[in-house]
């Protein structure tokens, strides 16, 4: 309905305009275009037999729905995978000058999934002539790689390893990556595995990601793992959790600090929201920008399939852009929206500083459309206090956001933010994020489109991304502390998209 399109249709977070949507798929850069293809069901607003929906973009912000790029064969679903720009046609799928693109995907066969056997998904590969708009499935040489005898055994990232010269395979195999190489993207060679006991395991690893970082400042280079999994996520469900360390061409050997940190935390997450699942990074950004690029699904499989939308389900988060940052000799990412977001601020409130006790109101917030809204603050002089956030609307409901910082945590509270009940996941709990100890002092980005909040904590240290469905719109901003407030350079920015 018209009331569900103005209420719950994001602003710039992207969503098909009708039909099911989950990961993020195949993404790359080319002609001057960011490609985004996704998990997608068109004939319904639950899972169903999974397509490639396509969605292409000039600035990650703005997205224009694409026809359907892959279609299932009866009962052979297309599963996620990536997709890269073959510029030498290594694969020799290309015709005449330009570089195909070739689409590495897991085929699920649901025939062989009813009879229970264990071979239900192997790797596919199909290729494009024109950038990406049109798809052929490689008839005649799929698989291209077989199932080894797993059953879960799915979500191949390819990525080119510029550093060993070879096509280098991210798969999720039930407990474990797995990684193989290859030469033509045609057949690939078993290398190595890791993570069997190492990092969260309270569900089936999904959609890797693996690449080669600069480290912020510096000419030294890491791999980073990113592994999805599902349930078993930070703040329950769905989850991804990341990894930082060496690569030979073979074998992925974890940093040994960072080895401790996940010792000690369990496991390092690329986001404590409950929704930002499966992941990954765009292929072939041009070395002039030399960005790394990650988009996620915003949503959990504990509800998705619930969220109280009926036309489509499910967008994306926003993109981001990820860092390689080493603080003494700790590893680890950050991210953050993509600067292209800026663009599009049509006005902009500054409120120097507000200092205080209890509850205070930020009037100027009143006059800002917070359906899409960034607002950035520092909190100073922090004591070991509460501090709370709250958006509210004229219905009573509210959604909170803060920081704890007597037990040392972030958090986001949306029990009471509007519709809950469609699901008893959905709230149940309030999600959280350990900090490392006492802080000082907070900065904090927050973005908000509609039914979304994404909290950028200290220039991404720390990121929350969450759903909300308000029954009318928040409207208005306060803080509370049991005690002082000192906050700072509080910007709050209108976007128009
Ligand atoms: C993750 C996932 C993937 C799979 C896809 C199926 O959300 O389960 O592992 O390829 O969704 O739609």
């Amino acid at each position: 309905s018209s009331v569900e399109e103005q209420m719950y249709r994001p602003n710039f977070h992207y969503t098909p305009k009708t039909g099911w949507m989950n990961d993020p798929n195949g993404m790359f850069y080319a002609d001057g275009q960011y490609h985004l293809y996704y998990q997608y069901y068109p004939d319904g607003n639950k899972w169903g037999p999974m397509h490639w929906g396509h969605a292409t973009s000039k600035d990650l912000i703005k997205w224009e729905e694409q026809p359907i790029a892959i279609y299932p064969d009866k009962d052979k679903y297309i599963f996620s995978g990536s997709a890269v720009v073959d510029i030498n046609n290594t694969s020799e799928l290309g015709i005449g000058k330009s570089a195909p693109i070739v689409a590495i995907y897991t085929l699920h066969d649901m025939t062989k999934e009813k009879e229970n056997k264990i071979d239900v998904e192997q790797q596919d590969i199909a290729f494009s002539n024109d950038n990406g708009f049109t798809w052929q499935k490689f008839e005649k040489g799929n698989p291209v790689l077989k199932n080894p005898g797993i059953r879960d055994f799915r979500d191949p990232k390819v990525t080119w390893d510029e550093t060993h010269k070879q096509w280098i395979m991210a798969l999720a195999a039930q407990d474990r990556t797995q990684f193989y190489s290859s030469e033509n993207l045609k057949s690939w060679k078993y290398l190595s595995e890791f993570g069997k006991n190492i990092g969260a395991h309270g569900g089936v690893w999904e959609c890797p990601d693996f690449f080669q970082m600069e480290v912020e400042g510096s000419n030294e280079t890491k791999w980073v793992l990113i592994q999805s999994l599902n349930p078993g996520g930070a703040n329950g469900g769905s989850g991804t959790q990341y990894f930082i360390g060496d690569f030979d061409g073979t074998t992925f050997t974890l940093d040994s600090n960072f080895a401790k940190k996940v010792e000690q935390q369990k496991a390092v997450w690329i986001d404590y929201g409950k929704d930002n699942y499966a992941g990954v990074t765009w292929n072939n950004i041009p070395s002039t920008d030399g960005r790394r690029l990650f988009i996620g699904w915003m949503s959990n499989w504990d509800y998705a399939q619930d969220v109280p939308t009926n036309a489509w389900r499910s967008s994306t988060t926003i993109a981001r852009a990820i860092q390689l940052v080493k603080k003494g000799n700790e590893y680890s990412l950050v991210s953050n929206p993509v600067r292209e977001i800026d663009k599009y601020i049509s006005k902009t409130i500054k409120v120097k500083s507000l200092n205080g006790k209890g509850k205070l109101s930020i009037p100027e917030a009143g006059k800002i459309d917070l359906t899409q809204a960034i607002i950035n603050f520092n909190l100073k002089n922090l004591q070991q206090h509460t501090y709370t956030f709250t958006l509210s609307n004229a219905a009573g409901e509210s959604l909170t956001f803060g920081i704890n910082n007597s037990d040392h945590y972030l958090f986001l509270d949306r029990t009471k933010s509007g519709k809950i009940d469609f699901s008893e996941k959905f709230a149940a709990a309030i999600t959280k994020a350990i900090l490392d100890g006492n802080q000082k002092e907070a900065a904090f980005k927050i973005i908000l489109d509609k039914t979304s909040i994404e909290i950028f904590y200290n220039n991404g240290e720390k990121v929350i991304t969450e759903l909300f469905f308000p029954n009318q719109p928040f409207t208005t901003l306060s803080v509370s502390s049991n005690q002082g407030i000192e906050l700072n350079n509080l910007v709050i920015n209108q976007l128009n998209i």
